[in-house]
Protein backbone atom coordinates (compact mmCIF):
# COMPACT_ATOMS: atom_id res chain seq x y z
CA UNK A 1 0.00 0.00 0.00
CA UNK A 2 2.57 2.14 0.94
CA UNK A 3 4.75 2.89 -2.11
CA UNK A 4 7.60 4.67 -3.30
CA UNK A 5 6.82 8.48 -4.47
CA UNK A 6 5.94 8.39 -8.55
CA UNK A 7 8.29 9.48 -10.44
CA UNK A 8 7.45 13.26 -10.61
CA UNK A 9 8.59 15.70 -13.20
CA UNK A 10 6.92 18.81 -12.19
CA UNK A 11 10.00 20.22 -10.15
CA UNK A 12 7.49 21.41 -7.63
CA UNK A 13 6.18 17.87 -6.61
CA UNK A 14 9.24 16.33 -7.27
CA UNK A 15 10.64 18.40 -4.10
CA UNK A 16 7.74 17.24 -2.28
CA UNK A 17 7.87 14.01 -2.82
CA UNK A 18 11.48 13.09 -3.32
CA UNK A 19 12.54 15.16 -0.11
CA UNK A 20 13.84 13.74 3.57
CA UNK A 21 15.12 15.39 6.41
CA UNK A 22 18.78 15.93 6.36
CA UNK A 23 21.10 15.28 9.73
CA UNK A 24 24.59 15.39 8.42
CA UNK A 25 25.42 19.12 7.61
CA UNK A 26 28.47 20.95 6.22
CA UNK A 27 29.75 23.70 8.43
CA UNK A 28 29.54 25.87 5.37
CA UNK A 29 27.66 29.19 6.13
CA UNK A 30 24.41 29.67 3.86
CA UNK A 31 24.88 33.26 2.02
CA UNK A 32 23.04 35.98 3.72
CA UNK A 33 21.05 36.07 -0.20
CA UNK A 34 19.95 32.43 0.05
CA UNK A 35 18.58 32.52 3.44
CA UNK A 36 16.97 35.70 3.10
CA UNK A 37 14.89 33.85 0.29
CA UNK A 38 13.95 30.99 2.49
CA UNK A 39 12.56 33.22 5.06
CA UNK A 40 11.04 35.42 2.85
CA UNK A 41 9.22 32.19 1.60
CA UNK A 42 8.34 31.34 4.85
CA UNK A 43 6.61 34.62 5.60
CA UNK A 44 4.27 34.74 2.11
CA UNK A 45 2.52 31.60 3.67
CA UNK A 46 -1.35 31.65 4.57
CA UNK A 47 -2.21 31.88 8.02
CA UNK A 48 -5.22 32.46 10.20
CA UNK A 49 -6.88 36.29 9.57
CA UNK A 50 -3.66 36.99 7.82
CA UNK A 51 -2.55 37.68 10.87
CA UNK A 52 0.95 36.50 11.46
CA UNK A 53 0.90 35.61 15.34
CA UNK A 54 4.53 33.85 15.05
CA UNK A 55 8.44 34.60 14.97
CA UNK A 56 11.48 33.07 14.42
CA UNK A 57 14.61 33.09 15.95
CA UNK A 58 17.74 32.54 14.03
CA UNK A 59 20.50 30.69 15.89
CA UNK A 60 23.59 31.19 14.25
CA UNK A 61 25.87 31.79 17.44
CA UNK A 62 27.77 28.23 17.90
CA UNK A 63 28.13 28.98 21.53
CA UNK A 64 24.27 28.79 21.13
CA UNK A 65 23.75 26.20 18.86
CA UNK A 66 26.15 23.34 20.98
CA UNK A 67 24.12 24.08 23.47
CA UNK A 68 20.61 23.69 22.14
CA UNK A 69 22.44 20.79 20.97
CA UNK A 70 23.87 19.69 24.40
CA UNK A 71 20.18 20.18 25.62
CA UNK A 72 18.38 18.57 23.10
CA UNK A 73 20.98 15.67 22.83
CA UNK A 74 21.35 15.66 19.05
CA UNK A 75 24.62 16.53 18.00
CA UNK A 76 23.17 17.69 14.42
CA UNK A 77 21.73 21.05 16.09
CA UNK A 78 25.33 22.36 16.32
CA UNK A 79 26.74 21.18 13.48
CA UNK A 80 23.95 23.04 11.24
CA UNK A 81 25.38 26.80 10.34
CA UNK A 82 21.75 28.16 11.62
CA UNK A 83 18.86 26.51 13.30
CA UNK A 84 15.63 28.03 13.21
CA UNK A 85 13.27 28.65 16.20
CA UNK A 86 9.49 28.96 15.06
CA UNK A 87 7.67 30.37 18.06
CA UNK A 88 3.72 31.48 18.64
CA UNK A 89 4.11 34.93 19.26
CA UNK A 90 0.99 36.72 20.84
CA UNK A 91 3.42 39.19 22.40
CA UNK A 92 3.81 41.49 19.33
CA UNK A 93 0.19 41.60 18.02
CA UNK A 94 -0.53 42.65 21.84
CA UNK A 95 1.81 45.36 21.89
CA UNK A 96 0.41 46.30 18.55
CA UNK A 97 -3.61 45.92 20.01
CA UNK A 98 -2.21 48.45 23.29
CA UNK A 99 -0.61 51.15 20.47
CA UNK A 100 -3.78 50.82 18.58
CA UNK A 101 -6.24 50.78 21.57
CA UNK A 102 -7.83 47.44 20.37
CA UNK A 103 -8.90 45.20 23.10
CA UNK A 104 -6.93 42.22 23.53
CA UNK A 105 -7.71 38.15 24.44
CA UNK A 106 -5.48 36.34 22.14
CA UNK A 107 -3.10 34.14 24.68
CA UNK A 108 -6.98 34.02 26.87
CA UNK A 109 -8.30 32.02 23.65
CA UNK A 110 -7.92 28.40 22.88
CA UNK A 111 -9.19 29.89 19.21
CA UNK A 112 -6.58 32.05 19.04
CA UNK A 113 -3.97 29.58 20.38
CA UNK A 114 -5.07 26.49 17.84
CA UNK A 115 -4.95 28.82 14.55
CA UNK A 116 -1.72 30.37 15.74
CA UNK A 117 -0.11 27.13 16.10
CA UNK A 118 -0.95 26.26 13.21
CA UNK A 119 0.11 29.42 11.53
CA UNK A 120 3.65 29.12 13.15
CA UNK A 121 3.93 25.07 11.43
CA UNK A 122 2.65 26.22 8.15
CA UNK A 123 5.32 29.54 7.96
CA UNK A 124 7.92 26.62 8.80
CA UNK A 125 6.72 24.42 6.37
CA UNK A 126 6.77 26.93 3.43
CA UNK A 127 10.98 27.32 4.82
CA UNK A 128 11.42 24.15 4.74
CA UNK A 129 9.93 23.97 1.33
CA UNK A 130 12.33 26.17 0.29
CA UNK A 131 14.62 25.60 1.84
CA UNK A 132 15.35 22.05 -0.36
CA UNK A 133 14.37 24.49 -3.85
CA UNK A 134 17.84 25.80 -3.16
CA UNK A 135 19.90 23.03 -2.05
CA UNK A 136 19.55 23.43 1.34
CA UNK A 137 18.61 20.37 4.15
CA UNK A 138 16.75 20.34 7.20
CA UNK A 139 15.83 18.73 9.84
CA UNK A 140 12.74 19.95 12.32
CA UNK A 141 13.44 19.37 16.22
CA UNK A 142 9.99 18.48 18.44
CA UNK A 143 12.18 17.61 21.55
CA UNK A 144 12.68 21.66 21.93
CA UNK A 145 9.39 21.54 23.79
CA UNK A 146 10.98 19.67 27.08
CA UNK A 147 13.29 22.42 26.92
CA UNK A 148 10.40 25.72 27.24
CA UNK A 149 12.14 27.39 30.32
CA UNK A 150 15.48 27.17 28.71
CA UNK A 151 14.86 28.58 25.59
CA UNK A 152 12.65 30.97 27.19
CA UNK A 153 15.96 32.18 29.17
CA UNK A 154 18.54 31.84 26.49
CA UNK A 155 16.51 33.43 23.84
CA UNK A 156 15.15 36.02 26.05
CA UNK A 157 11.78 34.93 24.70
CA UNK A 158 8.89 37.42 26.42
CA UNK A 159 5.46 36.94 27.77
CA UNK A 160 3.13 35.07 25.21
CA UNK A 161 5.92 34.31 22.85
CA UNK A 162 5.77 30.16 23.06
CA UNK A 163 8.72 27.60 21.01
CA UNK A 164 7.05 25.27 19.00
CA UNK A 165 9.47 23.22 16.81
CA UNK A 166 13.33 24.05 15.95
CA UNK A 167 14.36 23.09 12.30
CA UNK A 168 18.12 22.43 11.63
CA UNK A 169 19.30 23.67 8.36
CA UNK A 170 22.34 23.65 6.03
CA UNK A 171 24.17 22.19 2.95
CA UNK A 172 23.50 18.93 3.41
CA UNK A 173 27.16 16.47 3.48
CA UNK A 174 24.59 13.64 2.19
CA UNK A 175 21.01 13.48 1.96
CA UNK A 176 19.26 9.75 2.72
CA UNK A 177 16.74 8.36 0.23
CA UNK A 178 12.93 9.34 1.39
CA UNK A 179 11.98 7.19 3.77
CA UNK A 180 8.57 5.19 2.95
CA UNK A 181 5.50 6.26 4.03
CA UNK A 182 1.76 5.24 4.47
CA UNK A 183 0.31 5.95 1.01
CA UNK A 184 -2.55 8.38 -0.18
CA UNK A 185 -4.78 5.44 -0.48
CA UNK A 186 -4.91 4.79 2.96
CA UNK A 187 -4.81 8.24 4.78
CA UNK A 188 -7.22 9.91 2.11
CA UNK A 189 -11.17 9.25 2.86
CA UNK A 190 -13.40 9.71 -0.07
CA UNK A 191 -16.55 11.90 1.45
CA UNK A 192 -16.73 10.29 4.49
CA UNK A 193 -14.04 8.62 7.08
CA UNK A 194 -14.23 4.48 6.21
CA UNK A 195 -12.51 2.64 8.50
CA UNK A 196 -9.60 0.24 6.94
CA UNK A 197 -10.05 -3.64 7.66
CA UNK A 198 -7.45 -4.74 10.13
CA UNK A 199 -5.91 -7.00 7.55
CA UNK A 200 -5.06 -3.77 5.57
CA UNK A 201 -4.25 -1.89 8.02
CA UNK A 202 -1.72 -4.20 9.23
CA UNK A 203 -0.40 -4.56 5.49
CA UNK A 204 -0.16 -0.76 5.17
CA UNK A 205 1.96 -0.76 7.99
CA UNK A 206 4.00 -3.90 7.60
CA UNK A 207 4.85 -2.50 4.19
CA UNK A 208 5.95 1.48 5.37
CA UNK A 209 8.21 -0.27 8.12
CA UNK A 210 9.36 -3.81 5.78
CA UNK A 211 8.02 -5.61 8.77
CA UNK A 212 10.68 -4.49 11.02
CA UNK A 213 11.42 -5.71 14.19
CA UNK A 214 13.58 -4.84 17.06
CA UNK A 215 15.36 -7.58 19.25
CA UNK A 216 13.52 -8.39 21.99
CA UNK A 217 16.78 -7.85 24.71
CA UNK A 218 15.55 -8.32 28.45
CA UNK A 219 15.54 -4.67 29.84
CA UNK A 220 13.48 -3.30 26.50
CA UNK A 221 10.56 -6.29 27.40
CA UNK A 222 10.54 -4.97 31.28
CA UNK A 223 9.95 -1.28 30.12
CA UNK A 224 7.70 -2.49 27.71
CA UNK A 225 6.10 -4.49 30.78
CA UNK A 226 6.04 -1.96 32.55
CA UNK A 227 4.39 0.37 29.97
CA UNK A 228 1.61 -1.60 28.97
CA UNK A 229 0.86 -2.66 32.98
CA UNK A 230 0.81 1.06 34.01
CA UNK A 231 -0.81 2.08 30.73
CA UNK A 232 -3.82 -0.40 30.26
CA UNK A 233 -3.14 -2.92 33.17
CA UNK A 234 -1.32 -6.44 34.07
CA UNK A 235 -3.86 -8.66 31.92
CA UNK A 236 -2.72 -6.73 28.59
CA UNK A 237 1.05 -6.59 29.75
CA UNK A 238 1.16 -10.26 30.01
CA UNK A 239 -0.51 -10.48 26.70
CA UNK A 240 2.14 -8.07 25.40
CA UNK A 241 4.74 -9.71 26.49
CA UNK A 242 3.65 -13.38 25.18
CA UNK A 243 2.50 -12.21 22.00
CA UNK A 244 6.29 -10.86 21.95
CA UNK A 245 7.80 -14.01 23.52
CA UNK A 246 6.04 -16.11 20.82
CA UNK A 247 6.89 -14.17 17.94
CA UNK A 248 10.54 -13.54 19.26
CA UNK A 249 10.87 -9.37 18.21
CA UNK A 250 9.47 -6.21 19.75
CA UNK A 251 7.30 -5.04 16.79
CA UNK A 252 7.08 -1.42 15.18
CA UNK A 253 4.02 0.01 16.84
CA UNK A 254 5.36 -1.69 20.39
CA UNK A 255 8.45 -0.10 19.90
CA UNK A 256 6.79 3.43 18.61
CA UNK A 257 4.29 3.28 21.70
CA UNK A 258 5.85 1.80 24.58
CA UNK A 259 9.66 2.14 24.15
CA UNK A 260 10.22 5.30 21.79
CA UNK A 261 7.07 7.46 22.98
CA UNK A 262 6.72 6.13 26.84
CA UNK A 263 3.22 5.13 26.85
CA UNK A 264 3.27 5.20 31.00
CA UNK A 265 5.11 8.54 30.20
CA UNK A 266 3.82 10.70 28.14
CA UNK A 267 0.20 11.98 29.62
CA UNK A 268 2.02 12.32 33.01
CA UNK A 269 4.07 15.17 31.43
CA UNK A 270 0.58 17.37 31.23
CA UNK A 271 1.17 18.86 34.21
CA UNK A 272 4.12 20.31 33.44
CA UNK A 273 3.22 21.44 30.10
CA UNK A 274 0.03 23.41 31.42
CA UNK A 275 2.42 24.82 34.00
CA UNK A 276 4.84 26.40 31.38
CA UNK A 277 1.41 27.76 29.68
CA UNK A 278 0.67 29.68 32.39
CA UNK A 279 4.42 30.95 32.86
CA UNK A 280 4.68 31.65 29.49
CA UNK A 281 1.20 34.00 29.61
CA UNK A 282 -1.31 31.72 28.23
CA UNK A 283 -5.10 31.24 29.64
CA UNK A 284 -7.12 29.38 27.18
CA UNK A 285 -7.59 26.33 29.57
CA UNK A 286 -8.94 28.10 32.59
CA UNK A 287 -12.30 29.92 33.40
CA UNK A 288 -12.10 33.27 31.22
CA UNK A 289 -11.75 36.19 33.71
CA UNK A 290 -11.33 39.59 31.74
CA UNK A 291 -7.89 40.64 33.10
CA UNK A 292 -8.38 44.51 33.54
C1 LIG B 1 7.14 17.94 14.51
C2 LIG B 1 8.38 17.13 14.17
C3 LIG B 1 9.34 16.88 15.13
C4 LIG B 1 10.50 16.18 14.81
N1 LIG B 1 11.48 16.02 15.75
C5 LIG B 1 12.63 15.42 15.43
C6 LIG B 1 13.69 15.34 16.36
O1 LIG B 1 13.60 15.82 17.49
N2 LIG B 1 14.84 14.75 15.96
C7 LIG B 1 15.01 14.22 14.70
O2 LIG B 1 16.08 13.70 14.40
N3 LIG B 1 14.01 14.26 13.78
C8 LIG B 1 12.83 14.86 14.12
N4 LIG B 1 11.84 14.98 13.19
C9 LIG B 1 12.02 14.44 11.83
C10 LIG B 1 11.25 13.12 11.66
O3 LIG B 1 11.93 12.11 12.38
C11 LIG B 1 11.14 12.79 10.17
O4 LIG B 1 10.40 13.78 9.52
C12 LIG B 1 10.48 11.42 9.97
O5 LIG B 1 11.27 10.40 10.48
C13 LIG B 1 10.20 11.15 8.50
O6 LIG B 1 11.39 11.22 7.76
P1 LIG B 1 11.52 12.22 6.53
O7 LIG B 1 11.35 13.62 7.05
O8 LIG B 1 12.90 12.01 5.99
O9 LIG B 1 10.43 11.88 5.57
C14 LIG B 1 10.68 15.67 13.49
C15 LIG B 1 9.69 15.93 12.52
C16 LIG B 1 8.57 16.66 12.84
C17 LIG B 1 7.56 16.95 11.75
Amino acid sequence: MSKPARKQQDPTLKLLTERSSCRNFYARKIPERVLSQVLEAGVHAPTGGNLQPYSIIRIEKAQTRSKLAELCGQAFIGQAPVDLLFCIDWHRSRRWAELEQAPFTATDSFRHFWISFQDTIICAQNICTAADAVGLGSVYVGTVMDLMPDLRRILRLPEGVLPVVLLSLGYPRTRPSPRPKLGADVVVHRDWYRELPARELRAAHDEKYQHFGFEMKPEKLKRLEQACRKAHGAKFARECVDGILRRGHINMAQQYFGLHYFADVMPAHNDMFLKWMREFGFGWFRKWRPRR
